[in-house]
């Protein structure tokens, strides 16, 4: 018939499946039948010889799926971007769909050699002509989209495909005349589907459930206001028919095996271009430098993963590995992101594994002007626990008081330049704050090969892992080593505490702890103060008798009645001093010029004085305590624990111990060599530590004497 539409298609001689390059393949290797091939594609053939013109490719042999003609290419007006085939095995498709174009008159572009595309398959135009839709992730790589964009001059929108068995744009995503768009949305990451929902409004999205993507119906051949599909389900059929479209089926069982349809067997090749409207691609690259361990500490496979899982794509681009077993790698890779915002997200992310712009090409932070006190730019740079380094006049400056969660604020001072992390309520107007991801890096200590293989005679046999019950007794053992160590160079150990350390019985071993000199600042809340101070004064915690374990009658009043003497001698400090309090953790504190600081909480009885019930002063106090620690040792708190987390700076020792797994994991995963979770109860943690501590005492002893 006579019609401006012209579409390549190419005839099932040699079809069959030979390999296995997606899941539709698997199990199906020469399981399809060649005459039923033949017959389904002459149907198809037909349906669409009615409606448009239809013109043909010599098949070849050796190559079964050059039948599926969509992959030849990506066609606008008399131009072709040839299709670079991900797999080898569809390679050889290439020389005879590059000579039919340049038989046909066209101007054929080529991408890079290792640069993967497929055609049609993964680019669909919108049918208005506005934009070209493209996907990646599976057969094609994002990196080739803004050759699309110059070569067609036309605007890319980049969409993530997410489902191996929708490996191909077209398999899942079907433009259709008057603007509709027929498109099963699992297929894609959420990023993408935003992205849909923006530029095709809701009454023209055609959505389609998994019974019907699986039976290809995305995989549809438009022709006006016809679609032709292997099979529609009535309830797609009649939202199709509503759209005003005609829906013819056409069983293409045969070709579905390979992983394909009506829209792959064929090839559009008449795409009128739209003469108003001109190239654009969001697309964005960088270019990052990793280096350390890269290899055996697998931080080139999380940087990479990184990328993939935040929706770019990568390139090595240069690779030099270590040769030595202590000398390190360093790896250089391109980062592709459908959008600058899509970039910021993954180089932040990139930038806390440790990988950094490469030196000439920043020399200035981008920094904005703090305009309202305690609020920063929106585009601020966010902290994490890694000791990080910021690009100004051409020199890294580390920045100070590093902590989780804050800005990075940039200042001039006589003193020469000064970065430091502040939390945004102490922001101030017309503070220099650092924006966005450029210039900026974290400086991870390179992990040792020792110390990843567990001889490390301190933390690292541990890993930041966290021990199973099999495994406490030598958790704990190291952590005497540690805290004697810590205490004979005089160094600093915070101890974060619960009030389970009461309940099970932990106090005695704690207040042991602080008398000998372990523990040199303490934190905690109302409750834990409240606690120890009715075991010491009342032999009850919450009113249960700590020797017999029973209850005690009027119990449940003790506590508020400790907090009501405390209140009356003004703080514990006096309390302990005027001989209410004789024993315990605080009465420890007080008499061994231990500090403490008790945060306060919306469920805290009294409180006790000494509860600090102004939270931002609470976590300033807090903050300071934490300065300088060399371990932090969480004790059954999850509040308080979460706190200081956010607040310790990486390098610093974490021992989280607490019954729950699920709270052990969170503070211990932290991504640093230095943290370690205990999974076990809190009282018998004590009591084998004090046990370890005694024993590393006396071997010190004997190794004197000796
Ligand atoms: N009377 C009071 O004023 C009062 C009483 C209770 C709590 N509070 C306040 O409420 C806030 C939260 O209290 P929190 O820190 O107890 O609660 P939390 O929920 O933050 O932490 C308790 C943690 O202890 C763990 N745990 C329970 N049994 C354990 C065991 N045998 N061994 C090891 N770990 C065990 C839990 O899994 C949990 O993670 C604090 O500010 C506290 O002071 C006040």
């Amino acid at each position: 018939m006579a019609s401006s539409i012209h579409f390549l298609m190419c005839a099932p001689d040699h079809y069959d499946v030979d390999y296995v390059i997606n899941p539709w393949m698997e199990g199906n290797i020469h399981k399809s039948s060649r005459d039923r091939a033949v017959e389904q594609w002459q149907d198809l053939y037909h349906i669409i010889k009615d409606r448009a013109v239809v013109e043909l490719v010599q098949p070849q042999k050796g190559v079964p799926d050059m039948v599926f003609t969509a992959n030849a290419g990506l066609v606008l007006d008399k131009t072709v971007v040839l299709s670079r085939f991900f797999h080898k095995e569809r390679q050889g498709e290439e020389p005879f769909f590059k000579e039919w174009f340049l038989q046909q008159g066209f101007t054929v572009h080529e991408l890079p050699k290792d640069l993967p595309f497929e055609g049609a398959g993964d680019a669909l135009l919108d049918r208005e002509g506005r934009w070209l839709w493209a996907g990646y992730g599976f057969r094609s790589e994002l990196d080739s989209h803004p050759y699309l964009a110059k070569w067609l001059d036309i605007e890319v929108l980049s969409l993530r495909l997410m489902d191996e068995r929708f490996y191909h744009l077209d398999t899942c995503f079907c433009p259709l005349t008057d603007g509709y768009l027929m498109y099963y949305p699992p297929a894609f990451d959420a990023y993408s589907n935003r992205l849909i929902e923006m530029r095709v409004p809701e009454s023209k999205r055609i959505v389609v459930g998994e019974a019907d993507a699986a039976n290809f119906a995305c995989n549809t051949v438009n022709i006006n206001h016809t679609v032709i599909m292997n099979k529609a389900s009535a309830e797609l059929r009649e939202r199709l028919e509503q759209a005003g479209f005609e829906v013819v089926e056409t069983p293409l069982t045969e070709f579905l095996k390979a992983g394909g349809a009506a829209k792959c067997l064929t090839l559009r090749v008449t795409e009128p271009i739209q003469p108003l409207l001109h190239g654009a691609a969001t697309i964005e690259s960088r270019t990052i430098r990793l280096e350390g361990h890269l290899l055996d500490s697998g931080l080139i496979n999380r940087a990479l993963d990184l990328i993939v899982e935040g929706g770019g794509s990568f390139q090595v681009l240069n690779f030099q590995l270590g040769e030595q077993r202590q000398s390190t790698s360093q790896a250089e890779i391109k980062v592709t992101a459908p959008d600058h915002n899509v970039m910021e997200d993954i180089v932040s992310q990139l930038i806390d594994v440790g990988a950094v712009a490469p030196p000439q090409e920043v020399c200035d932070n981008p920094l904005e002007t703090v305009e309202l006190d305690g609020v920063a730019p929106d585009d601020f740079y966010v902290t994490t626990i890694y000791p990080t380094e910021v690009r100004v006049k051409c020199e890294w400056v580390r920045v100070q008081n590093q902590r989780m969660d804050g800005a990075i604020v940039v200042s001039e001072t006589p003193e020469g330049l000064i970065a430091e992390c502040k939390l945004l309520r102490d922001l101030k107007k017309g503070d220099r704050v650092v924006v966005g991801v450029e210039g900026i890096r974290t400086v991870r200590k390179t992990e040792a090969r020792d110390q990843r293989s567990g001889s490390d005679k301190e933390f690292g046999f541990m890993g930041a892992g966290v021990s199973s019950e099999r495994r406490v007794e030598l958790v704990v053992e190291q952590i005497a080593w540690e805290l004697r160590q810590i205490r004979d160079r005089g160094g600093k150990v915070v101890v974060v505490a619960g009030p389970v350390v009461i309940h099970t019985g932990g106090s005695e071993h704690l207040s042991r702890l602080i008398r000998e000199g372990y523990v040199q600042a303490l934190l905690g809340g109302n409750a834990i103060a409240v606690h120890d101070i009715e075991q010491a004064v009342l032999g009850t915690s919450l009113g249960v008798d700590m020797k017999r374990g029973v209850s005690v009658r009027g119990g449940h009043r003790h506590h508020l009645k400790v907090i009501n003497s405390v209140r009356r001698h003004g703080n514990i400090a006096n309390a302990v001093e005027q001989g209410m309090i004789t024993t315990g953790i605080f009465y420890e504190c007080v008499k061994n010029g231990v500090p403490f600081s008790l945060a306060g909480s919306i469920r805290d009885d009294g409180p006790l004085p000494d509860t600090q019930m102004d939270l931002i002063k609470a976590q300033e106090d807090y903050s300071r305590h934490i300065r300088g620690a060399d371990m932090v040792l969480m004790l059954s708190s999850m509040l308080h624990s979460i706190g200081v987390g956010n607040m310790t700076p990486a390098g610093v020792k974490l021992v989280c111990v607490d019954i729950n797994p699920a709270v052990v994991t969170k503070l211990s995963d932290r991504g640093s060599v230095e943290s370690v979770g205990v999974v076990t109860d809190v009282g018998l943690f004590l009591s084998l530590l004090v046990q370890q501590l005694d024993k590393l005492t006396h071997v010190y002893q004997v190794a004197q004497t000796v």
